[in-house]
């Protein structure tokens, strides 16, 4: 098993530079959507990388952060080793029991307090204007089927030179997009996008179990469909400072396009080929 972990390590950096010299070959995305930086599949940007970029940008210690969607609050902890101030986190449905206990828990470890709290993003009357360091998201605003409107509200909440951090992924328009298809076969892969209502329907009914907790976002269709280059233009509309953006190009749709010519080219007809690639997005901009 050392042995193993040995050999591992050391061909990092020979993995390193074959995903490197792959990723040269998307020279055009990066340049597209101006990207620091561009990763092939998940390695490198795991959350612990993700919070170090943020610290990066601005400084998390000492500051009142406000966590978006953060389900049962498998992201918190990753913060609460920089030291913020405060976490205040949030999501559309209530964990209350998982909540409390982990409450306990950080405030024991951290000593940091945490509040969670249930809300839509798009109403958050209990906090004020202007009192929220940094915002931050991870795989949330993919599934937001109001974004404007949360948007607009994190950005009131927000101070001015604030930071709003936002991870999203899957992406609507990439290989299992509607975080079902080719979970099982990947000729299903984009299934969301290549049937009609009626067979796609038949294939939920088929694959969905009535207990499977992914009910929720068909239930309430929790799915913003936008494009890559909306969530940025949303963000510049929005007056935001781009501090970072990178993107996560998908080995499942590489890998469909080899064994799946056919059915590729006809998503080419309604999709441009970068939205079939990116399956994930970072953004980081700073608040005029
Ligand atoms: C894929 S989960 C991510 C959970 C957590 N951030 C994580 O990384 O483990 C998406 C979460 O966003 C929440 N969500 C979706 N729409 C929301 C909204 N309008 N307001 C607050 N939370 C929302 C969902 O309830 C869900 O918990």
């Amino acid at each position: 098993m050392i042995f193993l972990k040995k050999v591992v390590r050391l061909m990092h950096p020979v993995y390193f530079l074959y995903t490197k010299i792959f990723l040269y070959s998307y020279k055009n995305i990066i340049r597209k959507y101006s990207f620091n930086e561009v990763f092939l599949g998940q390695r490198g940007n795991n959350y612990n990388a993700r919070c170090k970029r943020v610290d990066r940008c601005k400084k998390i210690k000492d500051q009142v952060l406000l966590i978006v969607g953060c389900g049962e609050g498998a992201d918190i902890e990753g913060w609460l080793k920089f030291k913020p101030k405060k976490i205040i986190a949030f999501d559309l449905m209530n964990y209350d029991h998982i909540w409390k206990v982990k409450k306990e828990f950080f405030f024991k470890k951290y000593n940091i307090e945490v509040d969670f709290f249930q809300a839509n993003a798009d109403d958050l009357t209990l906090l004020q204007d202007q009192t929220i360091d940094i915002v931050c998201s991870d795989a949330v605003f993919q599934h937001l089927n109001d974004i404007d409107s949360v948007l607009l509200e994190l950005t009131r909440v927000l101070k001015s030179g604030g930071v709003m951090y936002s991870a999203m992924g899957p992406l609507y328009y990439s290989f299992g997009g509607d975080i079902l298809s080719g979970n099982n076969i990947m000729s299903e892969g984009f299934n969301h996008l290549l049937l009609n209502r009626e067979e796609y329907n038949s294939f939920l009914d088929v694959n969905l179990k009535k207990d499977d907790p992914r009910n929720m976002y068909f239930q309430y269709d929790l799915f913003s469909y936008l494009r890559t280059d909306e969530y940025i233009k949303k963000m510049t509309k929005l007056n935001y400072i781009n501090l970072y953006r990178s993107c996560i190009v998908s080995k499942r749709t590489i890998g469909f396009k080899k064994c799946f010519p056919g059915a590729y080219k006809k998503l080419l007809n309604n999709n441009n080929e970068d939205d079939l690639l990116i399956e994930s997005l970072t953004l980081i901009n700073e608040k005029y």
